[in-house]
Parts: C-alpha cells; structure tokens; sequence
C-alpha cells in the first residue's frame, strides 16, 4: 500500500474536496460572464484541475500548459522550460491559473509575465497549496487552499520521480524513501 510510504496525511480528501466547492464558489461570482480561460500546468495541477473545476458554474475555456523546472532534482534550479504550449491564445482574455503548489514561485511568476507579455487582459493565480517558505521570489497568489510547512508534500498532484500524483489526499513523504 502507498499509505505505508506517507509519514503522515496533512490534507484529506474530504478537507480538499471542501476547499474545491469553497473555490469554485469563489471563482464562479468572480469571473461570471466573462468566460475565462482557465489554464492547468502540467503535471501537477491536474487532480486540482479536474475537482475545481466541476465546482464553477460559469462557463470556462480549459487550456494546459506544461512546464518543468529543469532537472529532477527536489529543489527547483530556477530556469523554467515550456514542454508544451497552450492551444488558445491569452491576448484579451482573463486567464486564471491553476496550480498544485507554488514553492519557490518561479514557474508562476514566468507564467504570470508570459501572460503579460502575450497581452491578457487579467492573469490571476489559483493554488491549492502555498509554501510561502520555499520563496525565491516574490509571488502572492490570488487565492489559495491551504498553506503548507517547508516539507516534502506528495499527492493530489505533487510527485516524487513522477509517483504519488494518483494520491486522494496531500501527505508527508517518509523520509527514508527519497534517502535511500
Ligand atoms: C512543481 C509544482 C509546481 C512547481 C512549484 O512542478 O507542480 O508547478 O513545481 O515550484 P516553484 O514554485 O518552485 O516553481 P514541476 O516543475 O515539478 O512539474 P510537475 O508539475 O510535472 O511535477
Ligand atoms: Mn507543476
Ligand atoms: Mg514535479
């Protein structure tokens, strides 16, 4: 069982999916009539992606967006990679992003700036955890789910060496398994 991997569950299922409805609501009143784009970065913001959005109840454009920080390592190197683009342009649109965590804040401050540049009319942020400790970079997002302690969170999205993402919940990794 993965459970026997997890030290211990910070976030549950039911917490997370609570959330979900508590910002699909919010969301829903913000951008009502104004068809947003609503963009995932790959990998991680998919589980998020597909729960958030089937709690807004105004029409919305999905679009994804793949991005890695260069190298597999744990800790971001800082330079930010476009795997894959987005299929719809952004010019004049509200775009909303959805992202798993924002750590350092570097893969969201590149986007929020690509954004910009490709002239949207509004980029906004939407994380389901924020890890204001891991900071590199000023980033406050527009909305977030849960604040997270400087530990090293799998599930609902997030991986190590790409395992974990198919996690309900948000857990703490044992540390005896990304040491040996
Ligand atoms: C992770 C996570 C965020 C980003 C946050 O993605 O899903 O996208 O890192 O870190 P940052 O704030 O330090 O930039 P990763 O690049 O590992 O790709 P993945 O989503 O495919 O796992
Ligand atoms: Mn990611
Ligand atoms: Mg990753």
């Amino acid at each position: 069982m993965i459970r026997d991997e997890i030290e211990e569950i910070l976030i549950t299922e039911e917490e997370i999916q609570a959330k979900c409805r508590e910002l699909g609501k919010q969301i829903t009143e913000e951008y009502n009539g104004r068809f947003p784009l609503v963009v995932g970065v790959l990998k991680g913001a998919m589980p998020f992606m597909g729960d958030l959005t089937k709690r807004i109840d105004t029409h919305i454009e999905m679009d994804f967006m793949d991005v890695s920080s260069y190298g597999a390592g744990m800790v971001s190197s800082g330079e930010v990679k476009i795997v894959k683009d987005l299929d719809t342009s952004v010019e004049g649109r509200d775009v909303l992003i959805l992202e798993d965590i924002i750590d350092s804040g570097l893969t969201l401050s590149y986007l929020v700036k690509l954004f910009h540049y490709r002239k949207a009319k509004t980029v906004k942020v939407v994380t389901l955890l924020d890890k204001p400790d891991g900071r590199k970079i000023d980033l406050v997002p527009d909305m977030a789910g849960f604040i997270v302690p400087d530990a090293f969170v799998v599930g609902y999205g997030l991986d190590y060496a790409e395992r974990y993402r198919n996690l309900p919940y948000i857990g703490v990794l044992k540390s005896e398994i990304y040491e040996s």
